[in-house]
C-alpha cells in the first residue's frame, strides 16, 4: 500500500449512531469530507435530515431515525442498513446521554436512561450488525467498531453523573470484552475517549467553565471537530488495520497527566 493510502477510508459505508449532532456529527462529517457513505440514525428525523441535507451538499450521506435505547430498536436499524447496504465497513456506536443529580436524589430512571442508551445499546446494535461487519473485513483489513466512551470513565468527574461515568467505564471493558470476541471473525473493536468537545450535552457546563478547563487541560484548550474526526478516520483507516481493543484518548492530554 502506498503511504498516501494509509488513512484512506474513500469509498467505505460507515453508521455513525448520534451523526446528527454534537461529537457524532464530526466523525460523519469527517467520514463524508474523506469519501465515505455514510448513515447517520437517531430519534428525532428532522434534526437528522437537516444534517444529512448539510452533509449531502459535499458527498454522501443518509439519515435514519432510529430509537437505540431499545433493543428492537437497534434490530430495526441494522434491517434498515442491510436492506441498503451488503456489507458495513465501519460502525461507530457514538449515541450517548447523561443524567446528573445529587447523590441523595439520583433516581433509579437515571441509570436506566442512561445505560439503556450507553451500554445496552453499543451491544445490541454491534450484534444486529455483526453479519454486514463479518461480510466486510478479511484478516488484512478487519472491518471497525469504534465505541465513544469518555474521560469520565476513567477518571472520576467533576460533575454528580453517577451513571454517566459507570456506563463509560463499561463501554471502555466491553470494547475490549467485544475485540477478543469478534477478533477472529474479522471485526476490530476500539473506542474513542473524548475530553471535552462542546456539544449540547455539553453547553450548559462550557458556558460556565470552558476557560477553567481549558486551563486544566496539558494542551491548553477544549476539542475541536477536526481533533475526533481524524482519530475516528484512522482508527477506521488501513492503518489501523493491526489494533484492537485500544482506548484512544482524545482529550488534550487530561487522562494521561491528572
Ligand atoms: N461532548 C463531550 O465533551 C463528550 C466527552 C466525552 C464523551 N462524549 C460522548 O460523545 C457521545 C456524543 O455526545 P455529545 O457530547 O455529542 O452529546 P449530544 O450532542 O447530546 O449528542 C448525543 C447524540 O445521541 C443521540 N441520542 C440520544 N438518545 C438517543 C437514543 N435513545 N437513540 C438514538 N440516539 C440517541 C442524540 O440524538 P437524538 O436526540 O436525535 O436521539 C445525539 O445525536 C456520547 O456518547 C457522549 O457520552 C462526549
Amino acid at each position: 500500500m502506498k503511504n498516501r493510502d494509509l488513512f484512506s477510508i474513500e469509498g467505505k459505508t460507515a453508521l455513525v449512531t448520534g451523526g446528527g449532532a454534537g461529537i457524532g456529527y464530526m466523525i460523519a462529517r469527517g467520514y463524508v469530507e474523506a469519501g465515505a457513505r455514510v448513515y447517520i440514525a437517531s430519534r428525532k428525523a428532522e434534526v437528522l435530515e437537516e444534517a444529512a441535507r448539510e452533509l449531502n451538499e459535499i458527498g454522501d450521506c443518509t439519515a435514519i431515525p432510529a430509537d437505540l435505547s431499545q433493543e428492537e430498536g437497534c434490530q430495526q436499524l441494522a434491517q434498515e442498513i442491510t436492506e441498503r447496504e451488503s456489507t458495513l465497513d465501519i460502525l461507530v456506536n457514538n449515541a450517548g446521554a447523561t443524567w446528573g443529580a445529587p447523590l441523595e436524589e439520583f433516581p433509579d430512571s437515571g441509570w436506566d436512561r442512561v445505560l439503556n442508551l450507553n451500554v445496552k445499546g453499543v451491544f445490541h446494535l454491534t450484534r444486529a450488525l455483526i453479519p454486514a461487519l463479518e461480510a466486510a473485513g478479511n484478516a488484512e483489513d478487519p472491518s471497525r467498531v469504534i465505541n465513544v466512551g469518555s474521560v469520565e470513565g476513567i477518571q472520576v468527574p467533576l460533575a454528580e453523573a453517577y451513571s454517566y461515568a459507570a456506563s463509560k467505564a463499561g463501554v471502555h471493558h466491553l470494547t475490549r470484552v467485544l475485540a477478543h470476541r469478534l477478533a477472529k471473525r474479522h471485526i476490530s473493536v476500539n473506542a474513542l475517549v473524548p475530553g471535552p468537545f462542546r456539544s449540547r450535552m455539553m453547553a450548559s457546563t462550557l458556558d460556565e467553565l470552558e476557560d477553567v478547563i481549558a486551563e486544566n487541560t496539558p494542551l491548553g484548550r477544549i476539542g475541536r471537530p477536526d481533533d475526533i474526526a481524524a482519530a475516528a478516520i484512522y482508527l477506521a483507516s488501513p492503518g489501523a488495520a493491526w489494533l484492537t481493543a485500544v482506548l484512544l484518548p482524545v482529550d488534550g492530554g487530561i487522562s494521561g497527566t491528572h
